[in-house]
């Protein structure tokens, strides 16, 4: 038997710019994305047997093909030609599920990093990011991880100065957002602001916390409907009330974070926050290239 097992890192996003609509049904985005250490774990397991498995802590999870780590696995094996068979996948879940922090996306590059370590293929992360192209948008980014700027459908990634340590309070509201709906919503909003991500990259250059937070900024948050976009921006005051520096949704939402400089602020809007809603964590940004 072999085993292996790999950290599946949420992620969030400094900003999110929505450029336009592709020929291919896809939309143009510029994003910068961050990795925190909040995270699901992926193991792998190899032995005799039939077919591939799934299992996951959390009973409603699909875990047949529909599962982004089966998808995973099976575009792996495609482009290496390593048989499945006898191969289990368990995902212990804590990153909340459909919140615009890219669990699934991230369980997806756990697993094309897990099966290149387990069948010792020696794919490069490049090598493993493009084949993740095929499994979902953000499966590219978290392949790489780390702080990126993504553009393109979000497969188009430059690594980026790591943002400063700070505490980050991730609040996922109980509402569910549909991220095709969402991008659909946004094809007839006139976008009136956009994130200043030239700004967000010096500030990172700059290792400036403050000027990085105070540069947050996603466009989807104009195109949710007006009773999501209030309790969007309640989430957004109590953290801002608390010490946050600055405060935004995370990719197609509904997940909204908040970024401070002090752990004890951290702490008191997590208290606040999860009276109300009970996805709420405290997590930091992570590196895992190293
Ligand atoms: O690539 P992924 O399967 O994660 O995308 C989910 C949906 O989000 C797509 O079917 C599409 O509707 C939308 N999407 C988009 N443009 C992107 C990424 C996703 O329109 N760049």
């Amino acid at each position: 038997m072999r085993q292996t097992r790999e950290a599946a890192y949420a992620k969030i996003n400094l900003s999110l710019d929505v450029l336009g609509k592709r020929p291919d049904g896809y939309h143009d985005l510029r994003m910068v994305m961050q990795s925190v250490s909040l995270c699901d774990q992926v193991t792998l397991t190899l032995e005799e047997g039939e077919r591939l498995k799934l299992s996951t802590n959390l009973g409603f999870l699909p875990v047949d093909d529909k599962n982004i780590a089966v998808i995973a696995a099976r575009a792996f094996a495609r482009h290496t030609g390593v048989d499945l068979n006898g191969l289990s996948i368990h995902i212990d879940k804590q990153i909340p599920v459909c919140a615009g922090t890219a669990g699934g996306s991230s369980d997806g590059a756990a697993v094309l990093r897990g099966l290149n370590r387990l069948f010792e293929t020696g794919l490069s992360r490049e090598e493993l990011a493009r084949i993740g192209e095929e499994v979902g948008s953000d499966v590219p980014y978290c392949v790489m991880g780390c702080t990126a700027l993504a553009e393109g459908r979000g497969e188009i990634l430059t690594p980026l100065d790591p943002l400063p340590d700070c505490w980050i309070v991730l609040c996922k509201p109980g509402f569910p957002i549909s991220t095709p709906e969402l991008f659909r919503a946004i094809d007839g909003v006139k976008i009136r602001c956009r994130p200043d991500n030239g700004g967000i990259m010096s500030a990172l250059k700059a290792g400036n916390l403050r000027a990085v937070a105070q540069r947050m900024f996603n466009v989807f948050e104009q195109a949710m409907p007006a009773k999501r976009q209030s309790t969007i921006e309640e989430i957004k005051n109590v953290l801002i009330q608390h010490g946050a520096l600055g405060a935004c949704m995370s990719g197609s939402g509904p997940t909204v974070f908040g970024i401070f400089a002090q752990q004890n602020q951290a702490e008191l809007a997590a208290g606040e926050l999860a009276g109300s809603y009970a996805e709420t964590f405290v997590t930091r940004p992570v590196d895992y290239r190293v």
